[in-house]
């Protein structure tokens, strides 16, 4: 089995990627947040951040793309392919309004006649293999079977399905029976993500679905950044060694961002997540979540590694 870590905008960065695999190796690969190539063919500044490859050393790192126009699609992925990337992800799955209204994300799932198109002209001219990230469908998890016929016509290199509509966002549970026709559907490769949170989690769907080679886990990686490790069979997740993640991750991000407000407001993301690791968390997250510099900050979280874990 391999296990892969979601994208996540705003959080998995060139800079969480590097200071994660430092202090929990094991992760297959990790997704990249998805960039937006536009007509000016160039990468933002906060782009090449994200996906130069002296960024990304050591580990494997696979480029995610949001767009529903072959051409910048194509221009973005040849330019990945000369950085040496071998793979590209396509983004089918972003629930925001701002991206579906554009047709984009999520939103390409509502027609099956462009996306069909769409992948047509991509497939033909992609200089690398391209894997697909998505949703069952805009509105229906009906719409799904439909989706699978499209998908199907194409040299998908793996098929990453997060068993919700874009109606669902994050909160809906996960629609398993749709997963489980797709399984049997789907001749490809697949890659289940959405909600894996333990070791048992994965034990469960690997016995339920032996066909799958890979997982895909985001939150649940962030709640216990150890988590891959645990199920390669290494040991649990030690205070010592998360705090070690910790404060390098502040001093990477302060070191980035040259900013304390900004360094303070990326980590309480991440502490939204690793709270629950601790006992009696409330009060702590409460200072750390209240916290406007690195001071605040620093107090809450020496109380919350204080505590023991749960
Ligand atoms: C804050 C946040 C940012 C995300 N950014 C992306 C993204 O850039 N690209 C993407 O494909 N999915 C993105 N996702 C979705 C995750 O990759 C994943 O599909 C989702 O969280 C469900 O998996 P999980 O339950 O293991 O977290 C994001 C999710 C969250 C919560």
């Amino acid at each position: 089995m391999e296990y892969y870590f979601a994208p996540m905008e705003g959080v998995t960065g060139s800079e969480f990627r590097r200071v994660h695999h430092k202090y929990f190796p094991g992760v297959d690969a990790y997704y990249m947040p998805f960039i937006s190539p536009t007509q000016d063919h160039v990468f933002t500044q906060r782009e090449l951040r994200n996906i130069l490859p002296e960024n990304n050393q050591g580990f494997r790192a696979v480029p995610q793309l949001l767009t529903k126009n072959a051409e910048n699609f194509l221009w973005a992925a040849r330019e990945l392919a000369a950085m040496g990337y071998d793979e590209i992800n396509f983004n089918l799955g972003c629930p925001s309004a701002t991206v579906t209204s554009k047709g984009k994300g999520a939103g390409l799932l509502s027609n099956p006649e462009f996306l069909y198109q769409l992948l047509g002209e991509i497939y033909e001219k992609a200089p690398v293999k391209i894997s697909i990230k998505t949703r069952l469908g805009m509105e229906q998890p009906e719409e799904f079977e439909r989706l699978l016929d499209v998908f199907q016509n194409y040299p998908v290199s793996l098929l990453i399905i997060h068993p919700r509509v874009r109606q669902d966002f994050y909160q809906h549970p996960i629609r398993m029976e749709y997963f489980e026709k797709a399984v049997q559907q789907y001749p490809g490769a697949i890659c289940f993500n959405g909600g894996l949170k333990t070791v048992e989690d994965c034990a469960t769907l690997e016995k339920q679905y032996p066909k799958i080679q890979s997982m895909m886990i985001g939150q649940g990686l962030l709640s216990n950044p150890a988590l891959i490790q645990q199920l390669k069979g290494l040991s649990g997740l030690e205070k010592k060694q998360l705090m070690a993640f910790h404060d390098t991750l502040f001093q990477t991000y302060l070191e980035t961002f040259k900013s304390e407000r900004n360094t303070v407001f990326h980590m309480k993301e991440l502490w939204s997540y690793l709270m629950g690791l601790f006992e009696g968390a409330e009060k702590p997250w409460k200072k750390i979540r209240k916290a406007v510099d690195g001071a605040g900050y620093e107090s809450g979280v020496q109380e919350m590694f204080g505590l023991p874990f749960k």
